[in-house]
């Protein structure tokens, strides 16, 4: 089956066409990823009134352009997938309403994608990976730790209690003026930089359970940057790479003991550690989670840098997932700003934000 799937739930406006074949294998036919970077740079975040504008500016041509990629009239998909949240609620109706009219026009059934779902399951069309493993989620609005036991089953295990990873990148960033995204900037800066310079704190490690808490890190990052002002670049790069450092050594370590339970729990072996959403993409965490895995006799598996971020293909698998359970959802399907993957677990005390981007 071939599915389209659509995505802007956040600041990507993006498509993606993958075929599924009954042996549960995946191919990317194509994708497009529109980011809107300079729309949102003045105000150094994501103005969600100006992302919805923006997905409404670009994503009938950004369909377009993946159709074409794939060499394919729209009325040759199978199915249409739609990022329904969670998420910014004015982009995510601009993508639910074109992917609903597709379908509509089409005569193909819809089908309303949890954004988080479709970032967990991206390692089975990259790698093959079997049911059940374990993922670790860290985006810009998440930092879980979740058994992923099958399509739309998913049981947590960890979160944050504040701030989300990408969010204390994204602060970190905006701290020491590198500029939004802060991910990619503060690894940059990192490379030259000294990661023992600056002792940072570990929030919540060393206490039982598999959260995590990150706003202190926060405060720590600006008392240190304060302190050594004016800051020189070496600075800038020795904090980067301090902090960068500490959060490396904070997930491994929670991956660790996420792994040893896994194995406990499930009689798993070799247990697999799936990384996914946009802070995947950072060369250290990778590094350290590797580490972690084979600590624990496991393996890693992390997506393609290009299918880490926010795009079109990962919705369409997801899609193409629920499809092959013969599973849809009708036109009427709603779209939500907040839609956890685990519905059983209980919120978490001492959490202050509601809403946060994802
Ligand atoms: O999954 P994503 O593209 O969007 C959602 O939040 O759903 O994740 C975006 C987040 C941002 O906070 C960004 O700063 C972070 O991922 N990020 C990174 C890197 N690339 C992106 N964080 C650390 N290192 C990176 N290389
Ligand atoms: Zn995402």
């Amino acid at each position: 089956m071939i599915v389209l799937g659509i995505e802007t739930s956040c600041d990507e406006t993006a498509a993606g066409i993958v075929r599924r074949d009954d042996d549960g294998t995946g191919t990317i036919l194509s994708g497009v990823v529109r980011a809107q970077l300079a729309d949102h740079a003045p105000y150094g975040g994501v103005v969600p009134e100006i992302a919805a504008r923006a997905h409404v500016a670009l994503l009938d041509r950004v369909v377009d352009e993946t159709a074409k990629a794939a060499g394919l009239a729209l009325n040759e998909v199978d199915a249409i997938a739609a990022t329904c949240g969670p998420g910014l609620i004015g982009g995510l109706m601009v993508g639910a309403m074109t992917g609903k009219a597709i379908a509509l026009a089409t005569g193909r059934p819809f089908i309303a994608v949890n954004h988080l779902e479709a970032h967990a399951l991206t390692a089975r069309l990259t790698d093959g990976v079997r049911f059940p493993y374990l993922l670790l989620l860290v985006s810009g609005g998440h930092t879980q730790i979740l058994v992923v036991h099958g399509v739309g089953r998913f049981e947590r295990w960890g979160t944050t209690i504040d701030d989300a990873l990408g969010e204390a990148f994204d602060k970190t960033a905006k701290l020491l003026g590198l500029g939004h995204p802060g991910g990619p900037a503060v690894e940059k800066a990192a490379e030259g930089g000294d990661a023992t310079r600056f002792a940072l704190p570990r929030p919540l490690i060393g206490r039982p359970g598999l959260d995590f808490s990150f706003a202190g890190l926060k405060t720590a990052v600006r008392l240190a940057a304060e302190a050594a002002a004016p800051l020189s670049p070496q600075d800038v790069s020795d904090l980067c790479a301090s902090f960068q450092a500490t959060v490396a050594g904070i997930v491994a370590r929670r991956a660790g003991e996420a792994l040893a339970r896994f194995r406990t729990e499930t009689g798993t072996q070799s247990p697999v550690l799936v990384v996914a959403g946009g802070v995947a993409a950072n060369r250290a965490i990778r590094a350290a989670l590797n580490a972690a895995a084979e600590r624990a006799g496991g393996r890693l598996v992390a997506p393609p840098l290009p299918l880490c971020g926010d795009n079109g293909v990962m919705i369409a698998w997801a899609g193409a997932e629920h499809l092959a359970l013969g599973e849809s959802d009708g036109l009427d399907a709603p779209v939500r700003a907040r839609w956890p993957l685990d519905q059983t677990a209980a919120p978490v005390v001492g959490r202050g934000r509601l809403g946060a981007k994802v």
